[in-house]
C-alpha cells in the first residue's frame, strides 16, 4: 500500500489559483508550496497555473511573484526557489469571462499533453468573496472541474472564508456549490483548524483521562478565547472594511477553537465523526437575545482606522469584538464562553483560557482566590500552561500561585511544527476534509451570528488607541 507521500508524488498535479497576485496567494499560499516543494512534498511532476487580471509578461510575473511571495530570510535554498518559480504559469483573464476560461482550459491541456496524461486539478479561489460565484459558475461551465475519470485526475476546489456574508448568502453558495460539484470536491478553508496547537487541543483533551471527567460546567467556571493582533489592516482596508472582525475572524476561527474545545470525544478520529462533534456543538450555540445583546456584545474600533487605505472615511466596521457565547448543552450548562479578538492591539497572540471554579470563595491578601487556569496557547510560542497552587514554605498553611508550562519551542519539536497552509494543501492532495469546515459548521456559526450582525449598528462602538491592552 502506497504511504500519503507516494500518493502525492505519483500523480501530476495542477494548482490553479485564482487571484494569484493578492495578498493571501503571496502571504500564505505561495510560501506554503515553496516549503512543500523544497521538502520534496509535491507531486514529481506539478504545475502552478496563476490567473489574475493584470497584464504581466511571463518574466514579469515571475519577478512579481519573487518580490512579492513571504519568505524569511534564509528559510530557502536560492536553488529551490528558483526551480520552484519554473513551475509557475500566467494566465490573464477575467474571473466571469467565458473566453478567460477558455484560455485556461488550453493551458491545462497543453500542460497535460506535455505529460502524457490527464492530471489532478486544484483550483483555488484567493480572491474576495463577491467574486465567487462567476468563478464557480465558469469552472462548471468550462467542464474545467470535471475529473478525468472515477479513478485518475481527480479534481478540488479550495474556497477560503469568509464563506458568505451571513445564514443567507452562505446558504445560497452553499446550494451553488451542491449544484455545480460534488461535495468531496469541495474543500472549504479555514486556516485555524490546520494549526498545529488546535490539533493539540484534542490530543491534549483526549489523551490525559486526568481532565476529560472535569470538563464541564461542574469545574469550569468560564472560558475566554482571544485572537489578539498588534498589527493593522496592512493594505487590506479595502476588504477587511467590507466584512469587520465578526465575520474576518469571529464567525469562524474563533468558533472552530469553541467547537474543539467544547465538543464530545468523537466516535471514532475519521473525518466524519470530528466534523460531526465540532458541528454537533455549534449548532447548540444559544442565539444571543436582542435584549441582551448590549451586555453580551461590545464593538470597537482603533483610532486612525478611517484613515486606512481603502477603509471608507465613515465607517462603522469593527476592529475589535467581546462577545459571550453559551452553549444549550447539559455539560456547559452556565458557562460563559468570551470571543475576544482585535487588531491593532498591543500584542500579537491567540490562547484559550479555561477558568476552573474557585474550591472556596474566600480572598485575602495573602490567600488569593484559587482559581487554577489551563492555558492553551496557539501562537506565538505555542503550548499549553497550568496555574495551580502550592504551599508557601512557613508556619500557616498560605498558598501561592505557580505555572507549570509546556512550550514547543523547549522541545526538539519546535522547528518540526508545519504551517497551517502546509498541512491544507497537503490534505487536499490526499482527499482528507477533516480540517476543512463543513457545511454544517458553517451554517451552524452563521446562525448564531447573524442575529449580532443585523443588531451591529445599534450596539456601541467603542473607540480605542492602537496598541492598547485592553479594550474598556
Ligand atoms: C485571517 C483573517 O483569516 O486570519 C486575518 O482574514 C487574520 O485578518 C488572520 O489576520 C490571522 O491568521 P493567523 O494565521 O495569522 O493567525
Amino acid at each position: 500500500m502506497e504511504n500519503t507521500e507516494e500518493i502525492i508524488a505519483l500523480y501530476p498535479t495542477i494548482f490553479v489559483i485564482f487571484g494569484v497576485t493578492g495578498d493571501l496567494a503571496a502571504r500564505k499560499l505561495l510560501p506554503a508550496l515553496l516549503s512543500l516543494y523544497s521538502k520534496g512534498m509535491l507531486p514529481k511532476r506539478f504545475s502552478i497555473i496563476g490567473f489574475s487580471r493584470r497584464p504581466f509578461s511571463k518574466e514579469e510575473f515571475r519577478d512579481f511573484i519573487r518580490s512579492k511571495i513571504n519568505i524569511r530570510f534564509g528559510q530557502f535554498r536560492e536553488e529551490d526557489v528558483k526551480h520552484f518559480l519554473d513551475h509557475i504559469v500566467y494566465v490573464r483573464g477575467l474571473f466571469d469571462q467565458v473566453d478567460s476560461f477558455k484560455l485556461l482550459a488550453t493551458k491545462l491541456h497543453e500542460i497535460d499533453k506535455s505529460w502524457g496524461q490527464c492530471s489532478n486539478k486544484l483550483f483555488h479561489l484567493s480572491v474576495p468573496p463577491s467574486l465567487y460565484e462567476g468563478i464557480l459558475h465558469q469552472l462548471h461551465d468550462s467542464k474545467l472541474a470535471l475529473p478525468c475519470s472515477d479513478e485518475t485526475g481527480w479534481s478540488r476546489i479550495l474556497i477560503e472564508k469568509p464563506f458568505g456574508n451571513d445564514t443567507k448568502t452562505a446558504q445560497s453558495l452553499d446550494a451553488l456549490l451542491g449544484k455545480l460539484f460534488k461535495e468531496k470536491q469541495i474543500f472549504r478553508i479555514d486556516h485555524y483548524l490546520a494549526k498545529e496547537s488546535l490539533q493539540n487541543i484534542i490530543a491534549f483533551r483526549f489523551a490525559n483521562s486526568m481532565f476529560e471527567p472535569i470538563w464541564n460546567s461542574k469545574y469550569i467556571d468560564r472560558v475566554h478565547i482571544k485572537l489578539f493582533e498588534s498589527g493593522g489592516m496592512n493594505g487590506r482596508g479595502k476588504f477587511y472594511d467590507s466584512v469587520g472582525a465578526i465575520r474576518d475572524v469571529g464567525q469562524n476561527h474563533m468558533l472552530m477553537m469553541l467547537a474543539l474545545i467544547a465538543m464530545d470525544k468523537p466516535e471514532s478520529l475519521s473525518s466524519n465523526d470530528i466534523r460531526a462533534a465540532r458541528a454537533h456543538v455549534l449548532k447548540k450555540l444559544e442565539a444571543i437575545p436582542t435584549r441582551s445583546m448590549t451586555d453580551r456584545v461590545v464593538r470597537g474600533q482603533y483610532v486612525g482606522y478611517i484613515s486606512e487605505e481603502g477603509v471608507a472615511a465613515n465607517s462603522k466596521t469593527e476592529t475589535y469584538v467581546r462577545m459571550e457565547a453559551r452553549l444549550n448543552l447539559s455539560r456547559w450548562k452556565d458557562v460563559p464562553f468570551y470571543i475576544e479578538t482585535g487588531k491593532a492591539v498591543a500584542e500579537t497572540k491567540t490562547e484559550i483560557d479555561i477558568y476552573f471554579k474557585n474550591i472556596e470563595n474566600k480572598k485575602s491578601e495573602h490567600d488569593p482566590i484559587k482559581q487554577n487556569i489551563l492555558t492553551f496557547r496557539i501562537q506565538p510560542d505555542e503550548g499549553i500552561k497550568i496555574r495551580f497552587f502550592v504551599k508557601t514554605p512557613g508556619h500557616g498553611l498560605i498558598t501561592e500561585a505557580k505555572t507549570l508550562k509546556f512550550k514547543y519551542s523547549d522541545t526538539p519539536f519546535f522547528g518540526m511544527i508545519p504551517d497551517d497552509y502546509e498541512r491544507l494543501i497537503n490534505d487536499v492532495f490526499i482527499g482528507d476534509q477533516t480540517l476543512f469546515a463543513s457545511t454544517d459548521e458553517i451554517m451552524a456559526s452563521w446562525k448564531f451570528v447573524t442575529p449580532i450582525l443585523e443588531n451591529c449598528e445599534r450596539l456601541p462602538l467603542k473607540r480605542y488607541n492602537k496598541g492598547v491592552t485592553e479594550v474598556e
